[in-house]
């Protein structure tokens, strides 16, 4: 598990490529190019909101300068009229890639610079003269794609007198808790293909945040470069970025649960691969003791919600004429399961087994676009079956670009 691509760790202003790779090839992208002029204070056509404006819902983890943090973060808003821009702020890492969509169509991306006011929603926007509109008011949502890059939400500009109107929480939530594997790295859009986000989204009516971060250890120690292991970094606002650690130093601030408005209901927790790593100091009984001490520490922060423990998959080995799997932390996951299911809370164990196979790995043994999918859904199955959640995404775009068929039928 690799931490950051190079440009992230040579330099935060430096401009990222937002080109995507697909099997060594550049993917075709049809980004859209959305950024508009700054806007003056006078200006007659638009109606400015600040970044606290109470009808925002930020989702994922936003400090108090509405700066986003760990992977797939977004922002959600109804609106009146038809013209949504935001002016991002200086801590906006520059050319980071960004989803967003109205209502219940698909997804589009687009590159933001740092300072720049964008334009996402124009009066030639697809759906907004619906004749049979099927979701009023207008939802605008937006999602970072990465986990490291981030933006800073300076000002949400409407049609001049239009109104941002709040959207109401959905009533169930999810907390996922990981490494690179739940944020996505290695998937095409990252974070917005990883099977935390497609979990999230893929059960509707859910709210989640996917507090994972690629190369961090469940136990405190410096892994793949992160200064600190999930059992500290958890209860922080910020991730393990430099990003952050040019901002926080190394006192990043707590994070303060009780403004998530949704109280949560499941915590699926999915960590170890990067301890399991010889690269990495941590061995098995470190991550044993950790994981048994931070569980009830979860436990404390969401009383009402049920743990689920994710075993790891590891990697795949050829092994003579056939694929081999090679989990991690066998025995370490089994006994942390076997005392905590008798601690009088919920804790569940999902058992990624046959799930995958070897080639639902990318080389850089993290899933593909479709191994993320079918950790997803069988995860999304089992949730429905364990807890009831009924599914409620049916129809809107959740994973995006991956409709591949065939279409010479004939051949
Ligand atoms: C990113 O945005 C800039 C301008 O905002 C544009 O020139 C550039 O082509 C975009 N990159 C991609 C990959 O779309
Ligand atoms: C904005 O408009 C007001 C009222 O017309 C005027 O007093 C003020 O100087 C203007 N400010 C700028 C920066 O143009
Ligand atoms: C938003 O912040 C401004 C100052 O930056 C403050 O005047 C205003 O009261 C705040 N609004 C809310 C809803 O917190
Ligand atoms: C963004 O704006 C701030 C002032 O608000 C400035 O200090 C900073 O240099 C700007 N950053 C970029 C990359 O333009
Ligand atoms: C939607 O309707 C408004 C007002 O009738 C019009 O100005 C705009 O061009 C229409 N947009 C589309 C995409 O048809
Ligand atoms: C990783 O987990 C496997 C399977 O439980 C175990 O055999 C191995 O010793 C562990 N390696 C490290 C470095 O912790």
């Amino acid at each position: 598990m690799k931490v950051l691509s190079l440009c992230a760790l040579v330099s935060l202003v430096s401009r990222c490529t937002a080109t995507i790779y697909e099997n060594g090839h550049e993917r075709e992208t049809h980004f859209v190019n959305t950024r508009i002029p700054s806007l003056g204070t006078n200006d007659t056509e638009w109606t400015t909101y600040g970044p606290n404006a109470t009808e925002l819902s930020y989702k994922g983890r936003w400090d108090d300068k509405h700066i986003s943090w760990w992977a797939a973060p977004g922002l959600k808003f109804a609106f009146t009229g038809e013209s949504v821009a935001i002016t991002f702020g200086p801590h906006t890492t520059n050319t980071v890639l960004v989803a967003y969509r109205t209502a219940g169509l698909d997804w589009q991306l687009s590159n933001i610079t740092t300072n720049a006011t964008h334009q996402f929603v124009s009066p030639s926007t697809p759906g907004l003269n619906a004749t049979l509109p099927s979701q009023l008011p207008l939802t605008f949502e937006l999602r970072v794609t990465n986990w490291a890059y981030g933006v800073q939400i300076n000002a949400v500009h409407l049609a001049k007198g239009e109104k941002l109107i709040k959207v109401p929480e959905f009533s169930r939530r999810i907390e996922f808790i990981g490494d690179s594997l739940q944020s996505g790295y290695g998937a095409v859009y990252e974070a917005l293909s990883g099977f935390g986000y497609t979990v999230g989204a893929g059960l509707g009516s859910t709210e989640f945040s996917i507090t994972a971060y690629p190369g961090i250890c469940l136990h405190d120690a410096n892994c793949w470069g992160n200064p600190r292991g999930q059992t500290y970094q958890f209860f922080r606002t910020s991730d393990t970025s430099p990003r952050a650690a040019a901002l926080y130093n190394s006192t990043p601030p707590l994070y303060d649960f009780s403004s998530q408005p949704t109280k949560t209901d499941l915590v699926i927790i999915m960590i170890g691969t990067n301890d399991n790593n010889t690269a990495n100091p941590v061995r098995g009984d470190s991550y044993y003791r950790s994981y048994l001490s931070f569980v009830p520490e979860l436990h404390t922060t969401f009383p009402s919600a049920d743990i689920v423990i994710m075993n790891l998959w590891g990697n795949f080995v050829r092994q003579g004429n056939t694929w081999v799997q090679q989990p991690k932390f066998i025995d370490e996951i089994r006994k942390v399961y076997d005392v905590l299911k008798g601690e009088g809370y919920p804790v569940h164990f999902f058992d990624t087994k046959g799930i995958l196979q070897h080639n639902d790995m990318g080389p850089t043994f993290h899933p593909t676009d479709a191994g993320h999918l079918k950790i997803a859904a069988h995860l999304i199955r089992w949730i429905n079956v364990m807890f009831g959640w009924e599914l409620d995404a049916t129809g809107p775009e959740v994973q995006h670009e991956t409709t591949y068929w065939n279409d010479q039928v004939n051949y």
